[in-house]
């Protein structure tokens, strides 16, 4: 099957085949961690979409926008390598009318944590991947453990709104020495990236530990043992259904994220560990 680009909802409505549809979105520059999302849809779905589109509302005026990867010639290799069906690619145009003036608004959970340090980031991010929902209208979306809080907003989206998508969240990929893959790895130099794998480390070092006070005095440690390279926004302990900080006594599933600075490169990791 030939793979088409389907530029806005026309494109997309003429692409339509029958049977379930699977969504991907991305930001493009594509690697393994997005290539485990679209196997993920591949085996859940007739056709699978992936959405190639680095979303402006998500991004602060003093973020990567200009200098965020585009690499849209090799993003379409890997969608045909992968047996992607539709790769939809709009331009900022055809999803932005300059006249719009509805969004959406991420609540108390997109306030904290990631949302603190990138305030209107999660309302960017909720109000690009409903309106994604409402072009494709996939049966199913498949979105990464990797960004944690953006994962249980979109659920909290999909319940508080009624939205009919299922949603699937897929595991980390890693580098075999611990580094979670993202676009942003490809501007750190050798020396940055030895520096980047304290975060995994210090999550792989808090993970071990069994109460709330001593996994994030292990992560600490780590974090402070890597020295002023290493620029640490958050490191933090939350409930996955409200990024709120879990107290001494909590038992169940818990998040350990980190979000850290490593020269202009701005890094971002967690892992899933369970309280008793
Ligand atoms: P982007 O950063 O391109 O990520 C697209 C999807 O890939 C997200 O669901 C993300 O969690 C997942 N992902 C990234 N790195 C991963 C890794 N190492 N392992 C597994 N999955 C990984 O996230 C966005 O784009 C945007 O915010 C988007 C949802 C597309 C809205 O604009």
């Amino acid at each position: 099957m030939e793979l088409i680009v389907a530029r806005n909802r026309d494109d997309l409505v003429k692409a339509r085949a029958g049977g379930e549809v699977a969504l991907v979105p991305t930001m493009g520059a594509l690697h393994e961690g997005h290539r485990s999302l679209i196997r993920l849809a591949r085996a859940r779905a007739d056709q699978v979409v992936v959405s190639i589109f680095v979303n402006p509302l998500q991004f602060g005026p003093s973020e990567d926008f200009s200098r965020y990867p585009r690499t849209f010639d090799a993003d379409l290799e890997v969608c045909r390598a992968e047996g992607v069906d539709v790769v939809f690619y709009p331009s900022a145009e055809d999803m932005y009318h300059p006249d719009r003036q509805v969004s959406l608004l991420s609540g108390r959970m997109g306030e904290v944590v990631e949302g603190a340090s990138r305030p209107g980031h999660f309302d960017g991010v909720l109000t690009v991947v409903l309106k994604l929902f409402n072009l494709v209208q996939p049966h199913v979306a498949i979105f990464g453990q990797k960004d944690a809080q953006q994962l249980a907003l979109i659920r909290r989206m999909v319940a508080d709104l009624d939205v009919p998508v299922e949603i699937v969240g897929a595991p980390t990929v890693r580098e075999p020495d611990g580094l979670a893959l993202s676009s942003r790895n490809r501007y750190l130099s050798e020396a940055d990236r030895q520096v980047a794998l304290a975060l995994s480390r210090a999550l792989r070092a808090g993970a071990a530990q069994p109460t709330p006070s001593e996994i994030r005095a292990a992560a600490r440690a780590v974090l402070d043992a890597a020295g002023p390279e290493l620029d640490v926004d958050y490191l933090v302990l939350v409930d996955p259904a409200t990024f709120t900080e879990v107290g001494e006594s909590y038992a169940g599933e818990a998040v350990l994220a980190v979000a850290a600075r490593v020269g202009s490169t701005r890094l971002i990791d967690n892992v899933t560990l369970t309280l008793n």
